[in-house]
């Protein structure tokens, strides 16, 4: 557990905070007393995702784009830790590949210039499993080597190469955490979301669920408060600085095995499938080594996967049911 009482900082910036992983490192924040500005420009993320925080008086939800250095630096007086959670998502990347490299390079220059200016003591980055590529060994760890595949992966890896060089030109105290396939409830349902979420939305609009592919690939599911918990060790301790992490439970499950849980979960066997052609460029294999964050961070990834699912589905399905629709 964290201590909050010791917690080192004072005052906190999460970028993209009203978004799925974002809104989750706010919540945690907020409810434990830390001053908490949230930065999002509502690409993605939801004002509904950050409502129940609003009775806090120490916590301050902004509407600003991370490439609107003025408007970041309105923000910035006081801080003393940021969370860079903000960042294109791999459809955007495809649709308008220059804004993702707008967005996860420069938006990150942005923060970590500012970060620098204001003397913040720490930086923590949400970085990703896609800097890797294909994987050349498995299970991949840090040192696996850097061959990203997609737009999205080359413009994450910028964003962490400049994180390092702030690091090594400045002193600027920061951490990096590779993620993999978070799960959990506010998980984007719509078909740019999770696909945990997008199974439970497509049984629960009855619509047949597309597996892209013949389902064998294997990903590498983390639950979204293993995630917050690790963003939280990660900042407190002093050895993170400058290293980066692969911020993974080491839960393998195939999208097979996943449709066969989402199903039962929902008390629909067999919901119908529709097989697709292989997604261009779809790693099949996630096989990730977390023993440097497991011993460094001496994070034990609590969440079982069943157990997360459900807190999922059931998220997914109670926001259906109060909406009438998606
Ligand atoms: N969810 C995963 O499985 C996963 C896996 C690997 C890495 N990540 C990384 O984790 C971080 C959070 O991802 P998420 O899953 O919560 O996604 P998300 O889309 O829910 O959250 C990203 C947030 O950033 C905001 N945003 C986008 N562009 C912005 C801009 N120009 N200015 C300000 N805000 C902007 C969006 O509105 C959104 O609220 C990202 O950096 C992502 O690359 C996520």
């Amino acid at each position: 557990m964290i201590d909050f009482n010791n917690f080192p900082f004072k005052k906190a910036i999460v970028t993209g905070g009203a978004g799925f992983i974002g809104s989750h490192i706010v919540e945690e924040l907020v409810t434990n007393g830390v001053e908490t500005i949230s930065i999002d420009n509502y690409f993605a993320g939801k004002h509904e995702n950050l409502e129940f925080l609003k009775k806090y008086p120490h916590f301050h939800e902004v509407e600003c784009d991370v490439l609107d250095f003025e408007g970041l630096e309105k923000q910035f007086q006081g801080v003393d830790i940021v969370f860079h959670e903000a960042a294109s998502k791999k459809t955007i990347c495809i649709n308008n590949p220059r804004l993702d490299l707008e967005i996860n390079a420069k938006g990150t220059f942005n923060l970590l210039e500012l970060a620098v200016k204001h003397k913040v003591k720490k930086f923590v980055h949400a970085s990703t499993g896609s800097v890797y590529g294909e994987a050349e060994f498995m299970p991949q760890s840090e040192s696996h080597p850097l061959n990203p595949t997609s737009y999205y992966g080359v413009s994450k890896l910028a964003g962490e190469k400049y994180v390092r060089a702030f690091h090594h030109l400045y002193g600027l105290n920061v951490a990096m955490l590779r993620y993999f396939h978070v799960y959990g409830p506010r998980q984007e349902s719509s078909d740019v979301g999770g696909v945990v979420s997008i199974f439970a939305r497509h049984i629960l609009e009855g619509k047949p669920i597309y597996i892209y592919g013949d389902g064998t690939q294997q990903r590498s599911f983390t639950f979204v408060k293993d995630v917050v918990k690790a963003n939280l060790l990660a900042a407190i301790s002093e050895h993170t600085n400058g290293n980066v992490y692969n911020c993974a439970s080491g839960i393998k499950v195939t999208i097979g095995e996943l449709y066969n849980y989402v199903c039962d979960i929902l008390g629909k066997p067999n919901h119908p499938v529709e097989y697709k052609d292989w997604m261009p460029g779809d790693i099949k294999v996630f096989d990730i080594d977390n023993s440097k964050i497991r011993k460094e961070l001496g994070i034990d990834f609590v969440t079982d996967f069943v157990s997360g699912l459900k807190q999922t589905v059931n998220w997914t399905k109670d926001f259906y049911e109060s909406k009438g629709s998606f």
